[in-house]
């Protein structure tokens, strides 16, 4: 019981950890650290129902996530992470485990601590790589590079694998402004797992809601490992809700992607063009990121620095407001790189 809690992964969206260190004010801040949507599906009052019975399973939330991702062999789960996290204890036997590097960490840390054998790999190493593998953890697009699979070389890999029993887990949290790209709708046979998430393109990361896609037998175990109501009745209704508004999802996503692709002109424009980008942020490797992540935090910014290799992601402001904010902050740090592109 006494025991320390193993220091995890990083991660962007630690408002209140910035503000206490550059002492800003929470409320003073513009927050690009993550790759939540800041335009998220506006949630309406909910029935007194949801917040007093247990969550059903037969809510409609199955039927939701059937069409959305085109596959009914699916678990929802409180968030992706709580699949990340219990994936690997589903793996019996020590693995070898190729994990994307870099890539969202919490891949690697949940396969380790469970005591496989991980291997991070550059996205041109896991072809030669692949005969050694037990397990490939891929995110596509990648969170922060922003590199991405064809789908038909995902399916190619995921072929090799079950052939000897192996797994290919393909995170897609950051998909959905792309759907052709997604292999959610190939699952069902043994071997292939889809990760996703309402906590990015939906902008309801708070609501901790992702489903698993897999072959029956997995979701049967997945399912018994996290045991029963771990999607609270709310979060339920608002991923139901969500899944069902398709109207919104195609405004958001040429929302998303004209603005995706005004930051990048605009992280150019200073001096900072985009490495890679996905529809919710813009990847800048960037040999000074940690003094412009400083610069900007005490502007009251928010970005989210990588260290190896140096490395800013920026999400998307969310008002026309906050596109000046950033602007402005942007040429106070930079005003030589501006000026040479006038
Ligand atoms: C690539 C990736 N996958 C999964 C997650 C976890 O998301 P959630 O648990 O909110 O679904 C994140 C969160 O930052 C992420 O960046």
């Amino acid at each position: 019981l006494t025991e320390q809690r193993e220091p995890g992964p990083v991660h962007g969206g630690a408002l209140l950890q910035a503000a206490h260190e550059y002492g800003i004010a929470p409320g003073q801040w513009l927050d690009l650290s993550t790759g939540i949507n800041p335009q998220g599906w506006p949630v309406p009052a909910l029935e007194a129902d949801c917040w007093q019975r247990l969550p059903q399973d037969e809510d409609g939330l199955p039927g939701a996530a059937r069409c959305y991702y085109g596959n009914a062999q699916l678990l929802a789960v409180a968030g992706s992470q709580a699949a990340i996290q219990a994936l690997p204890r589903l793996r019996h036997s020590v693995s070898r485990v190729g994990v994307l590097s870099p890539g969202y960490a919490e891949h690697a840390h949940a396969w380790r601590r469970e005591g496989h054998r991980v291997r991070p790999l550059h996205a041109e190493a896991i072809a030669a790589q692949l005969p050694q593998l037990d397990v490939l953890v891929l995110i596509n697009p990648n969170n922060p590079t922003a590199e991405r699979f064809e789908p038909q070389l995902l399916l190619q890999w995921q072929r090799q694998l079950a052939s000897r029993g192996g797994w290919l887990v393909v995170d897609e949290a950051f998909i959905d402004a792309t759907p052709a790209q997604s292999i959610a709708a190939a699952c069902g046979g043994e071997g292939l797992v889809v990760l996703r998430s309402l906590g990015k393109f939906f902008g309801l990361a708070g609501a901790r809601v992702g489903f698993v896609l897999a072959w029956p037998s997995l979701l049967r175990q997945l399912e018994a490992l996290l045991g029963p109501w771990g999607v609270s009745g709310p979060a339920r209704e608002v991923a139901r809700l969500a899944l069902q508004d398709s109207r919104w999802q195609q405004a958001s996503r040429q929302r998303l992607h004209a603005g995706s692709e005004r930051l990048a002109a605009l992280l150019a424009r200073y001096g900072m063009p985009p490495a890679g980008g996905t529809a919710l942020f813009q990847y800048c490797t960037v040999p000074a990121a940690a003094a412009v992540h400083r610069q900007l935090a005490a502007r009251g910014i928010l970005v989210r620095q990588f260290a190896e290799p140096a490395a800013l992601r920026f999400g998307l402001p969310g008002s026309e407001e906050q596109w000046q904010r950033l602007e402005t902050a942007l040429a106070a740090l930079m005003p030589r790189s501006a000026e040479a592109c006038r």
